[in-house]
């Protein structure tokens, strides 16, 4: 073997034994660049060609050759276990116990205020009343002028207002539909309907009191209509709404925009009149105001009181919820937790 031949022999023995003993992939690469990239010792191997003789240089050629393949196979080789390794490395830590419990997909639940609102609508649209959207943006004007409370009416005081200009405010009530509804109405006949929706008012919130609160409102104006329409209509919706053996009793009271005002009490519908804590030892629970509309109001929303009358109703949702669902703190209806929620799924 001539010299030069015996070089490439030497450089095959030492780029294969030093690629087969590389211990990281970075070193592997390395040595790819040394001998096997274009300017690499072995791929340079060639241009010796010229210093070989010529009746050598066909052997020579061959050797150059071989030596390439092997040290590129021993270089695939190596890769190739790398890689093998690199595989088996990351599958074991990715490994997946199918026998492991999934991750429960945690389900939405109907606030059982809003249960409250979908019960209550559903028994006044079986009564034939219609559903209106309200505004909670009111202005003065629908909130309290049209309900005959004055800019310096004393009731004021009792509906706190947020006020957003002097003009425009948060509604204190629903009853501001009854005004919209009325005003709405071209030409003047009967109106049958309810508005659930939020009222807001300035208060401390504590377990009974919340600056904001859900009513329903009701609202019918015909001609004719009296206080045993009203008396008949709200002792049907207690029966439906806390059971069939269940009475109501009318307590003389106050309110600007109806005249007669009541307050609407329900027997008990825990220990059936009898008296216990939920209704205080009085055997009845209060659960709603009413009255017959104010011909004042009539007569300010376009109706002709000598014509029409009419009788409205506002129902507290919250507090109708927390007698229904024993809930004893009236906050737990807007924290949002979940464990609250849930609870009442169906009932
Ligand atoms: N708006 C009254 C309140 O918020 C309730 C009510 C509605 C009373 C309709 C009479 C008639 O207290």
């Amino acid at each position: 073997m001539s010299q030069i031949t015996e070089k490439v022999a030497a450089l095959e023995e030492e780029a294969t034994s030093r690629i087969q003993a590389a211990s990281k992939k970075e070193e592997l690469n390395e040595l790819f660049a040394k001998y096997l990239s274009k300017k690499g010792e072995v791929s340079s191997l060639m241009s010796l060609m010229r210093e070989v003789p010529n009746e050598e240089k066909a052997s020579f050629g061959q050797a150059v050759n071989a030596c390439k393949n092997n040290v590129t196979k021993a270089y695939n080789e190596k890769k190739e276990a790398f890689e093998k390794e690199e595989l088996a490395a990351k599958l074991a830590n990715e490994k997946i116990d199918v026998t492991l419990p999934g991750n429960t997909l945690q389900q939405g639940h109907i606030n059982p205020y809003y249960l409250i609102i979908d019960e209550v609508t559903d028994i006044f649209l079986d009564m034939g009343y219609e559903v209106v959207e309200g505004r909670d943006v009111e202005t003065d004007r629908f909130n309290f002028e049209l309900l005959n409370v004055p800019k310096d009416h004393p009731s004021r005081d009792m509906q706190d207002t947020f006020y957003i200009s002097e003009e425009l405010l948060l509604r204190t009530q629903t009853s501001a539909a009854q005004a919209h509804t009325m005003c709405d109405k071209n030409p003047k006949g009967p109106i049958k309907m309810i508005c659930p929706g939020k009222a807001y008012r300035r208060d401390d919130d504590d377990m009974t009191h919340s600056h904001q609160f859900a009513q329903i409102e009701g609202l019918v104006i015909d001609k004719n209509i009296s206080i045993a329409n009203l008396k008949a209509t709200l002792e049907l919706f207690a029966k439906k709404m806390f059971g069939e053996k269940r009475e109501i009793r009318l307590r003389s009271s106050y309110f600007p925009f109806t005249e007669p005002s009541v307050e609407v009490d329900v027997s008990c519908f825990n220990c059936g009149g009898k008296g216990c804590a939920m209704c205080k030892g009085t055997g009845w629970i209060e659960i709603l105001g009413a009255g017959m509309v104010n011909p004042k109001v009539l007569e300010m929303c376009g109706y002709d009181p000598n014509e029409y009358s009419g009788f409205a109703f506002g129902v507290g949702v919250e507090r109708v919820a927390m007698l229904r669902y024993g809930v004893d703190d009236i906050r737990r209806f807007y924290q949002n937790d979940v464990r609250f929620l849930k609870d009442y799924v169906g009932k």
